[in-house]
């Protein structure tokens, strides 16, 4: 029976136990995307007892930023701190995994070439004017997520997570909700997965079969119109064939319908809220997992109690995935790995963290009020 401190090696990447740091946006780095000493700090002491670390949504263009102070790896400057960042987690024993992302429509109003990337023109907020792309736009977004997984790759980072999930442009595309086109790109689920597929096959050709890519996606979208989980396992299949190693399986817990000047806008939450129980992914997280039989990484209030380690220990998930409890108490892993999750300083699930980001600040904890 496999437990939560056993080891899993993926191509070559060794995860020393099966508790993983998910993707959890600061808004620590500067405004050009570089490296801080706020963020080594943040993930310096995330990444003492997890066997993976995946660093936050990181933006393959300056145009694709989810908040001002995102990560990028857009250029060959950006390499040097996001060595150090790789270095921080490593020497801690930890694997070391960055997510690439473009924001699209959901994109922080910087301007540039490709700000508001989009499908079908489906707008998120007043700010950002959705740009449709056409076949160059899409062209030279795949090359930059080739090239922003090679500068990953040079900065010491084990491998890369492609981010498909939470509305973000690449989930635009996955999501029939956001996906309207009537081109090669739209239609189906495959004809909806082929730009993800596209961009996950890009960084394969780029960096070889053996430099291991993960997955974002949302297993479902709790909207109308969105994702089925039927959808997700058809695109994880295409995604599997496409050479990605692991799932990460995260959903769109509920969504929001906002009405500003005449216009309706989605306002999705990729956390469940207060009243649902822990692990309420993990059934959807496990179908998908069985349906495509790649790794699965599962996420949703996993850090509490002992819902992470039987959920691996059933085999319904193959790495456990913490991300609001590990901000409120940065010890929770190593306290879960000791079987003692009582001594862990519980999250409220105030969402400050959430709406910290959301106003454009650094994050922020009620808990724990000496971040980072
Ligand atoms: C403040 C904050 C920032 C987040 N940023 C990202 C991100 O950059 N990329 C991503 O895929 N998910 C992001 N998430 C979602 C988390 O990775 C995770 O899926 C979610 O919080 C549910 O897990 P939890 O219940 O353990 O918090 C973020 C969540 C929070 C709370």
């Amino acid at each position: 029976m496999p437990s939560l401190q056993d080891e899993l090696v993926i191509k070559g990447m060794r995860m020393r136990n099966r508790l993983a740091l998910p993707p959890l946006t600061t808004n620590y780095g500067t405004d050009e995307g570089y490296v801080t000493d706020n963020i080594i700090r943040f993930y310096e002491k995330r990444s003492r007892d997890v066997g993976l670390v995946i660093v936050e949504a990181t933006s393959v263009r300056p145009d694709g930023r989810l908040v001002k102070g995102s990560l990028g790896l857009w250029e060959d400057a950006q390499v040097e701190g996001m060595r150090r960042l790789a270095h921080t987690i490593k020497n801690n024993g930890s694997a070391a995994v960055v997510q690439l992302n473009h924001a699209g429509a959901r994109c922080y109003p910087t301007g540039g070439k490709l700000q508001g990337a989009s499908p079908s023109g489906f707008a998120f907020n007043p700010q950002v004017q959705p740009l449709v792309m056409n076949q160059e736009h899409i062209d030279e977004m795949v090359y930059d997520f080739a090239c922003a997984a090679a500068r990953a790759q040079e900065a010491g980072f084990d491998g890369v997570e492609v981010h498909g999930a939470h509305f973000y442009l690449i989930s635009q595309f996955l999501s029939p909700l956001t996906n309207q086109r009537s081109d090669s790109y739209g239609g189906n689920a495959r004809a909806r997965a082929r730009f993800a597929v596209q961009v996950v096959k890009a960084i394969k050709d780029k960096l070889g079969e053996d430099f291991p890519v993960l997955f974002r996606i949302n297993a479902l979208e709790n909207v109308e119109g969105g994702q089925s989980l039927d959808d997700s396992i058809a695109v994880s299949k295409l995604l599997a064939e496409a050479g990605v190693d692991i799932l990460d399986v995260s959903v769109i817990s509920q969504a929001t319908w906002k009405e500003i000047d005449g216009r309706r806008y989605l306002l999705p939450a990729s956390a469940f809220p207060k009243d649902q129980p822990a692990g309420a992914n993990i059934p959807p997280t496990a179908k998908i997992r069985e349906a495509v039989g790649l790794p699965v990484i599962g996420v949703g209030k996993l850090g509490q109690g002992t819902v992470a380690a039987e959920s691996v220990n059933k085999s319904l998930i193959d790495m456990a995935a913490v991300g609001r409890q590990m901000i409120a108490d940065p010890d929770t892993a190593g306290r879960l790995l000791a079987g003692m999750p009582e001594q862990i300083t519980p999250c409220h699930e105030r969402m400050s963290c959430f709406a910290s980001i959301r106003k454009g600040e650094p994050l922020q904890c009620k808990v724990n009020k000496d971040l980072p």
